[in-house]
């Protein structure tokens, strides 16, 4: 088929053969598919979706447009997690060392962060030396030796998802579900993984905004997986306010340590708690007669007694970092010369944070990139003292922003005035609740 039949085939609701969608793929990765054909097709998926047979052969097009990794040979089991992006989500730095000391093998492929989400790369390379730009053989032999190995996305793993990512960005289509799904799905099938967990987040912060959007994407990857063997569980967690309390770069590390020293806020433990406790369980490694409640406390002393902090110790030493993060995370990582409070400006109760505009107002100040070429300051970022469903008094300090230069400083703040609701007669306000659903194998 020609890429124009292609595109009207799309348009018209016609279902695509596989072997179009392989050969579309294959030729837009090298290069002979323009941009612009591309974005066409892309904007009538938006519109029209995929059938499942299409969402098959395109994600294991993308799949296969790089290198596919295989570590059947690898003792143990291999298992990972992804979050489907949120504000404030620096869930990987503790449930990796914490699944290691569990007893998994983690093979982590992790993204920068684009727009309003934060990125593993970039929590983890403000940490001085850490290197994450390892060869696939060398990510082999760091798992191997310490449990878990961590690296970025690279043109040779899933290539043409990092093409179609970005053109994404610039052409309205990423909240989709079939090119989210496969875009994920590509990227994590490509580790050599045994099974996957995902944390698909919902709400205010999250692609997904409704339970019905959230339950979508989180079933199209399940059988997204079924389709190619691998056992996908998915966990739909809340995404309405920052998770924690930090949020930024160097600070979602120093949070990060406090939890691995058996400190740091209750949401963030929780949801880390339950993802690596399904990370166990879709393998079947759940102790004899354990329930995930009774998994969960036995994680939880992990975090207690420091092995978890001793596991992630090892991980930064192997990835060149400098482990000493773990001891006074303050004097190692990059910080902001400034800081300043934003106030509660009435009083009431928090009953509202559109958490994508807070993690713009993070962009503002430096601390992501409207554009994937955009530099970040590791340093800067903010500090929650409240959140939803809090009462606060006008005056009250909501959150702390850390900063280094002003420039973005009086567009933060007006995000933070339009994004965080207070309101005066809300005393039996709830939060929403953190752990929704679980979906899947
Ligand atoms: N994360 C991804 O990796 N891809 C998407 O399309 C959206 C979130």
């Amino acid at each position: 088929m020609q890429v124009v039949e292609v595109i009207r085939s799309k348009r018209d609701g016609v279902e695509l053969p596989a072997e179009a969608l392989k050969r579309f793929v294959e030729d837009y990765t090298a290069g002979e598919v323009p941009d612009y054909q591309m974005s066409a097709f892309l904007m009538a998926v938006l519109f029209r979706g995929m059938t499942p047979g299409e969402l098959g052969a395109w994600t294991r097009a993308m799949l296969h447009s790089g290198q596919v990794m295989d570590f059947t040979d690898m003792e143990g089991a291999k298992v990972d997690k992804h979050s489907t992006g949120g504000v404030g989500d620096k869930v990987s730095l503790i449930l990796a060392p914490l699944a290691v000391v569990a007893g998994l093998k983690v093979p982590m492929i992790s993204g920068r962060g684009l727009g309003h989400t934060g990125g593993t790369v970039d929590k983890l390379e403000s940490i001085p030396g850490f290197d994450m730009k390892l060869s696939t053989g060398r990510f082999r032999e760091v798992i191997e030796e310490v449990g878990c190995g961590l690296i970025r996305q690279t043109g040779q793993i899933a290539p043409a998802d990092q093409k179609l990512y970005a053109l994404r960005d610039v052409t309205g289509t990423v909240r989709c579900v079939p090119l989210i799904s496969s875009s994920i799905m590509s990227k994590k099938l490509a580790e050599g993984i045994d099974a996957l967990v995902l944390d698909v987040k919902v709400g205010s912060g999250a692609f997904m905004r409704t339970i019905e959007e959230a339950r979508e994407l989180a079933d199209t990857m399940i059988s997204i997986g079924d389709e190619m063997g691998k056992p996908v569980r998915a966990v739909i967690t809340d995404m309405n306010q920052p998770l924690g309390l930090a949020v930024g770069n160097s600070l979602e590390v120093i949070e990060s340590i406090e939890v691995l020293k058996g400190g740091g806020p209750q949401d963030l433990i929780d949801v880390t708690l339950e993802l690596v406790a399904h990370m166990l369980d879709v393998k079947g490694l759940l102790l004899e007669g354990e329930s995930l409640e009774a998994c969960k406390q036995r994680l939880d002393g992990y975090l207690k007694d420091g092995s978890a902090l001793e596991a992630f110790r090892k991980i930064i030493e192997i990835h060149s970092g400098d482990a000493s993060v773990c001891d006074d995370p303050e004097a190692v990582l990059p910080g902001a010369e400034h800081e300043i409070q934003w106030c509660a400006p009435s009083s009431g109760v928090i009953t509202r944070m559109q958490t994508s505009d807070i993690g713009m107002a993070g962009v503002d100040i430096g601390a992501g990139r409207r554009k994937k070429e955009d530099e970040i300051d590791y340093g800067v970022g903010f500090i929650f003292h409240k959140k939803l469903g809090d009462e606060v008094k006008e005056g009250d300090a909501i959150l702390t922003v850390y900063y280094n230069d002003d420039a973005g400083l009086e567009s933060a703040f007006k995000r933070f005035e339009r994004s965080i609701e207070i309101s005066a007669d809300a005393q039996s306000f709830e939060a929403p609740a953190l752990i929704k659903e679980v979906r899947g194998a």
